[in-house]
């Protein structure tokens, strides 16, 4: 049947906007004065934490997240805030015991989220399940997320068995998460229609600009009958960011899928992160003019990483290999498992392609292609080449093939511990958490504001 119903909006301003254009360095005293407004807007939610957000108030904007995120939600009263969630990663880039997962989850809705957005690098739902769960327990929506990209695992069925999955997990909704700007129109109309077919819980849709395509993308998803898009208002809008909020209530007003935006309340709010923009730019050093990169859609890898990784060759004086490193990476994928290449996946990707070029393939292997291998961060969409496995496992050694978080024991105790052996015997659970994720930082930051 097709869907009429109004085109809602999740704006990514607050979150990925700045996490695509100024390394996510806004403050929450760049979002205060417009609140209000965003709220008043009619927006689905509004993306305003979680992803990079929560190191980076840390790490570099002297901030508490779980303030920033208490502040937010004081001004944002009638509209949803969606986080997001790397599944048993949490924020991280390893994998935490399941009773941190839970805790982190049950503060983050505690201190204002409505929806948390989850998903895995390697789309291994498993890593998904105990955020899902402690998540509806929490009485939040859970948003099942897949990655999307291209490879011989992933076909459109590949994907709508994954969407079945989540939905049998619990998933009050369902995200395509698009990261390097993938999914051509023609794919996203096809794939949302497929989805909208197999599952009757809506359908939302992440693509970033960053090979061009996304807002024809979008357009088409709407086509289809995806439910929710992704939009950032102007200043924080397209390059290696979303489609522009303005330009896609403008396109769909008086449309039969007309979002009922007023765009005029757009554009204020717009006129102060512009500002913010400016203000950033200076505080840090920031070019935040990245164009787009319509490259990615050969190498998949996009054009930052590229760079840096023939930066390193032409340090070794191995320039002349740059074009044997663009040829390997799609083999070391390959090899892998067909991973989507996505925070870690796509660094370990390429440092192994970078090695193989330098020294001779798998004469040397990192820790982390080791323990992909050994199934330690979930189980690949393809199989592990033997080759590969024969030179990695010790003669009789499985990879596991288990949930890896099983083999985490608790860690929240510890952690608390911990911090009370630093000198905060009374952190509050909010502060274990951000130790338990980010320690270093973490205790830089209570030295400084505890
Ligand atoms: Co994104």
């Amino acid at each position: 049947m097709k869907n009429t119903t109004p085109v809602k909006i999740t704006d990514l301003t607050l979150r990925d906007g700045h996490q695509s254009l100024a390394a996510t360095r806004m403050r929450t005293s760049d979002m205060l004065p417009v609140l209000e407004q965003m709220d008043d807007v009619g927006f689905y939610a509004l993306e305003c934490w979680g992803g990079a957000t929560f190191d980076s108030c840390l790490r570099f904007l002297n901030e508490d997240p779980w303030e920033r995120l208490r502040t937010i939600r004081q001004h944002v009263k009638k509209t949803k805030l969606m986080m997001l969630l790397r599944g048993q990663n949490i924020l991280g880039y390893s994998h935490y015991a399941d009773d941190v997962v839970r805790e982190f989850v049950f503060r983050s809705v505690a201190n204002g989220i409505d929806i948390i957005r989850i998903f895995d690098a390697l789309n291994d739902v498993r890593n998904l399940e105990t955020a899902m769960k402690a998540t509806k327990e929490a009485g939040a929506h859970a948003q099942g997320t897949f990655v999307y990209t291209i490879s011989p695992y992933h076909k459109d069925s590949d994907f709508v068995k994954l969407a079945k999955d989540l939905v049998s997990m619990g998933a009050d909704s369902i995200c395509i998460k698009d990261m390097s700007g993938l999914i051509s129109p023609y794919a996203a109309y096809d794939l949302v229609t497929a989805l909208k077919e197999a599952v009757t819980v809506p359908i939302e849709i992440h693509s970033h600009c960053t090979s061009g395509m996304a807002s024809m993308s979008i357009l088409k998803a709407i086509e289809a009958g995806v439910d929710i898009v992704d939009t950032c208002l102007a200043p924080f809008a397209m390059s290696s960011s979303h489609t522009c909020t303005e330009s896609l209530v403008d396109t769909l007003t008086g449309r039969e899928r007309d979002p009922h935006i007023d765009v005029n309340k757009l554009y204020p709010i717009s006129e102060h992160f512009k500002k913010a923009r400016t203000r950033i730019e200076k505080e840090f050093n920031l070019n935040t003019n990245l164009g787009i990169d319509p490259q990615v859609l050969s190498f998949q890898i996009p054009g930052g990483m590229l760079s840096n990784l023939r930066k390193q060759l032409v340090e070794q004086g191995m320039a002349d290999k740059y074009e044997a490193l663009l040829k390997e990476m799609p083999n070391v994928r390959a090899d892998l498992g067909y991973p989507p290449l996505v925070t870690p996946s796509s660094q370990i990707v390429g440092s192994m392609a970078t090695l193989n070029v330098m020294f001779g393939r798998y004469k040397m292997i990192p820790r982390e292609v080791k323990d992909i291998v050994r199934g330690k961060y979930g189980r690949t969409p393809g199989p592990i080449s033997e080759e590969l496995k024969a030179k990695i496992l010790v003669k009789g050694e499985q990879p596991i093939d288990h949930r890896p978080a099983d083999d985490i024991a608790p860690q929240m105790e510890l952690m608390k511990k911990a911090l009370a052996d630093k000198g905060y015997p009374n952190a509050s659970v909010e502060d274990v958490l951000s130790y338990a994720l980010f320690p270093e930082v973490a205790l830089s930051f209570f030295k400084n504001n505890r």
